[in-house]
């Protein structure tokens, strides 16, 4: 196993069609179970840092519960623009635990 992955919940701490917030090394991450497959993005939304993990999950986007930016949970990225995004995390799920990279994945390329 990856030494840069650490376990951030437990698989039942996140029900399917749900986000969570967990403390990830020293950043908080948005946990999103979209049946069964498992996201992590940054918690912090980039424009007046709400709490992503709140938001509501439509498929495979979560929208920001305050002003309603929305990012795929891929990768990040706007639904309404290219201006700007959220950094991505690995996912893996090993018995139980949900495990979350520390180190976000690279941007992706325009
Ligand atoms: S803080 Fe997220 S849309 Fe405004």
């Amino acid at each position: 196993m990856n030494d840069d992955y650490v376990t951030a919940a437990q698989v039942g701490d996140v029900a399917p069609g749900t986000g969570k917030a967990v403390v990830v090394g020293d950043r908080e991450i948005a946990l999103f179970n979209v049946d069964g497959c498992f996201y992590a993005l940054e918690n912090t939304c980039p424009h007046q840092g709400g709490p992503l993990a709140e938001g509501w999950i439509d498929g495979a986007e979560v929208t920001c519960p305050w002003h309603a930016w929305t990012f795929k949970l891929a990768d990040g990225t706007m639904t309404l623009g290219e201006f700007a995004r959220v950094d991505t995390f690995g996912v893996v799920v090993d018995g139980d635990d949900v495990r979350v990279s520390r180190s976000p994945k690279p941007a992706p390329s325009r």
